[in-house]
């Protein structure tokens, strides 16, 4: 990823939270790309960033958007403003990538997508961690043949919730959240990336508790009203014939002892690493054995390397190439999501409608 000829000029919008590791490798790791400016709602948190990375100017939304010098600008804003954020971009001439998800509505994300089309630029969309060294390997270890035809998974984010620890915790049990679209991005792209699009789900969705109390500093005791189902499970159909069973849930207080992600063939399991890391442990057992073996990462990326999508991006524009982490897979996902909680209620099946590649794998 960072050997193209010319540099990509990239520009961020929303320095909050995640901004600190797309700033550091943006600026360090992907040599395809220059980050030029940094802007946000809060002028002082774009003086800030801008103050910590050298070359990097602090500008205003307007200034940055019309600035010709970037051509792609990466959305770290919040969910909710995705969809705003990411027209103005798209609007502007210029390519986006977003932080996930790719917006809250569909609708929304399927504007976005249509809007790229329509502007002749590229979209692109977090997560970028399948393009990490543990679900590359894991994917060139299933094309490879290790676990023979793959028929089911399992995939699992199972946690008793955040407000034991984030200190503002509310927008979690809010619309646009809850542990399916705060969490499944993670996991429903890694499975895409490893098994191909989903055709079609079940879902269940439910909402164990009406309120919840805020343990953590500063508001500590404060009553949460919870909008949205905390304990959200579908099963996956996907086009290539495999089954999935996900559950994500922010009502399990004893905590689990599943991996974060099984896939089941017709010769083993693998054991898929946290689709929320870049790195390993894949572990695997061969039909017949009794036996976990740790299997080596055969990639790059095994650290924290978020940026990555964009990079690859940046490269898919200069050599006029597709980019991996790009608009159709995250509306799949996107849908994926607003298809459980719609199955959950009709208790009907959902049909996909957006369907998407499965991501060509990156070079070992
Ligand atoms: N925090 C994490 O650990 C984490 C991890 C992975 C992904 N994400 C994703 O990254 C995104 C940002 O999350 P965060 O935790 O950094 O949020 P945050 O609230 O810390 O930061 C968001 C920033 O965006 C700015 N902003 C909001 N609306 C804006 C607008 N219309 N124009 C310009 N600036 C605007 C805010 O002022 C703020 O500085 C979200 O999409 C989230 O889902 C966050």
């Amino acid at each position: 990823m960072g050997s193209a000829i010319s540099k990509t000029g990239v520009g961020i919008i929303g320095c909050g939270n995640i901004s600190g590791i797309y700033l550091k490798n943006l600026t360090s790791v992907f040599s395809n790309v220059e980050l030029k400016a940094v802007a946000d709602l809060d002028p002082s948190r774009a003086k800030a960033k801008a103050e910590e990375f050298p070359g990097v100017k602090a500008l205003t939304v307007e200034q940055l958007l019309a600035d010709p010098s970037i051509s792609v600008v990466v959305n770290l804003t919040i969910p909710l403003a995705h969809a705003t954020v990411g027209r103005a971009i798209l609007k502007a001439g210029k390519s986006l990538y977003v932080e996930k998800p790719l917006a809250v509505e569909l609708a929304d994300g399927e504007e976005l997508v249509r809007l790229a089309a329509e502007k002749k630029v590229r979209i692109g969309a977090a997560p970028d961690t399948f393009l990490g060294a543990g679900i590359q390997t894991c994917r060139k270890l299933i094309e490879d043949g290790w676990i023979g035809t793959p028929i089911g998974g399992s995939a699992f984010m199972l946690c008793g919730g955040h407000e034991g620890w984030h200190p503002d915790p509310a927008f979690y049990y809010k619309p646009g959240a809850g542990p399916m679209f705060d969490m499944g991005p993670y996991y429903l792209t890694a499975l895409t990336a490893l098994l191909g699009p989903v055709k079609s789900l079940m879902g269940s969705a439910k909402k164990s508790f009406a309120t919840r109390t805020i343990g953590s500093q500063p508001k500590k005791g404060e009553i949460v009203t919870v909008e949205v189902p905390t304990h959200v499970s579908a099963i996956l159909e996907f086009e290539a014939g495999a089954s999935v069973t996900i559950s994500t849930s922010f009502d399990a207080f004893g905590g689990t002892s599943h991996v974060p992600i099984e896939i089941y063939g017709s010769e083993g399991t693998l054991q898929v690493p946290d689709p929320n890391t870049f790195g390993g442990p894949i572990r695997f057992r061969k039909k017949g054995s009794k036996e976990w073996t740790e299997l080596p990462l055969l990639f790059g990326y095994a650290e924290n390397s978020r940026g990555l999508g964009v990079s690859d991006l940046a490269t898919g524009l200069v050599e006029g190439k597709p980019h991996r982490a790009d608009g159709a897979l995250a509306l799949h996902v996107l849908e994926i999501m607003h298809g459980i909680h719609r199955s959950a209620e009709s208790g009907a099946r959902y049909t996909i409608k957006n369907s998407c590649h499965k991501p060509e794998g990156l070079l070992s």
